[in-house]
């Protein structure tokens, strides 16, 4: 018998995970039984060269916090896009069949956020979202300004520290006023704020200033309807959760899996 082919996740801790759910879930409505999906939490990235030689059938790995910027140095190719954001969520692995050693293993990185949040954002953009605010400045902040700046909107991030390497365009949250506010249409929460279990935090933003004009887009999609975008919808703004991008992204991710 065939062995089967091996797909999975990696990251840490992984209690929570939407992935394996939904790829479980998809081989059984799709009649796929050649293939499994696996969670894979590795303590430290130092382990991810161990497990790539100890799963001979793993055929793609999804990557998640908080190795989407470390895994980089581990693989042998990028795709542009990837290596124009600097952070991979996908992982190819292709083995050249009949060769004893590692050295046709090839490890090609994507990215599949940006596609995610590119399609998911596309069909509510308007032309007054011309400036973009965008909390916090880990690895998804990177896919989601990639995606912005590619569309022509002009992306300003906010931190708790302005000691880090997204550029100039930073501010603290204690520096969001109305003026800011007036002047960013768009506003993306890239933090985990308001997360499950933390469901009762937001970030700390002026939301009496948020309008119908305002597009707020939160990429938790645990709980659905976050208290960021419970505020904006009692401010008449357009709200969007994290949800149609994580499907987005793992369809995504299973099309380069199965590619050539
Ligand atoms: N819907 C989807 O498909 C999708 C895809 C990717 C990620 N996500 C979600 O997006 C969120 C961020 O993911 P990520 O990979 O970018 O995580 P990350 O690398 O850990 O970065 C999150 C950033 O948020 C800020 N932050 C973290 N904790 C905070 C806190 N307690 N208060 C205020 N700011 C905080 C930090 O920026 P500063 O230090 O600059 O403040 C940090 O760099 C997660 O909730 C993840 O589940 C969703």
């Amino acid at each position: 018998m065939n062995q089967k082919k091996l797909f999975g996740l990696i990251g840490y801790p992984l209690t929570h995970s939407f992935s394996k759910k939904y790829f479980t879930e998809k081989f059984e409505k799709e009649g796929i039984t050649d293939c499994s999906y696996e969670l894979f939490p590795i303590e430290d990235i130092n382990q991810f060269p161990h497990l790539i030689s100890e799963y001979s059938s793993l055929g793609g790995l999804s990557v998640t916090i908080p190795y989407k910027e470390k895994i980089i140095p581990y693989l042998t190719e990028l795709d542009e896009t990837a290596k124009a954001v600097g952070a991979v969520n996908c992982i190819k692995i292709k083995r050249s069949v009949g060769q004893g050693d590692e050295s046709n293993l090839k490890l090609i990185g994507y990215n599949t956020d940006v596609f995610g949040f590119k399609q998911s954002i596309k069909p509510f953009l308007e032309s007054h979202h011309q400036r973009a605010l965008i909390l916090g400045t880990g690895g998804a902040s990177k896919a989601v300004a990639y995606v912005l700046k590619e569309i022509g909107i002009d992306c300003y991030f906010v931190s708790r520290n302005k000691h880090h390497d997204s550029g100039t365009n930073i501010f603290l949250y204690e520096e969001i006023n109305e003026y800011v506010i007036n002047a960013f249409h768009l506003i993306i929460n890239t933090t985990p704020i308001g997360m499950f279990p933390n469901v009762n935090e937001v970030p700390e933003i002026p939301f009496e200033f948020i309008t119908d004009k305002h597009l707020l887009y939160d990429l938790v999609y645990n709980p659905t309807e976050t208290n960021f975008l419970k505020h904006g919808k009692e401010k008449g703004a357009i709200c969007i959760n994290g949800l149609s991008m994580l499907y987005l992204q793992a369809e995504k991710t299973w099309e380069i899996w199965n590619e050539g």
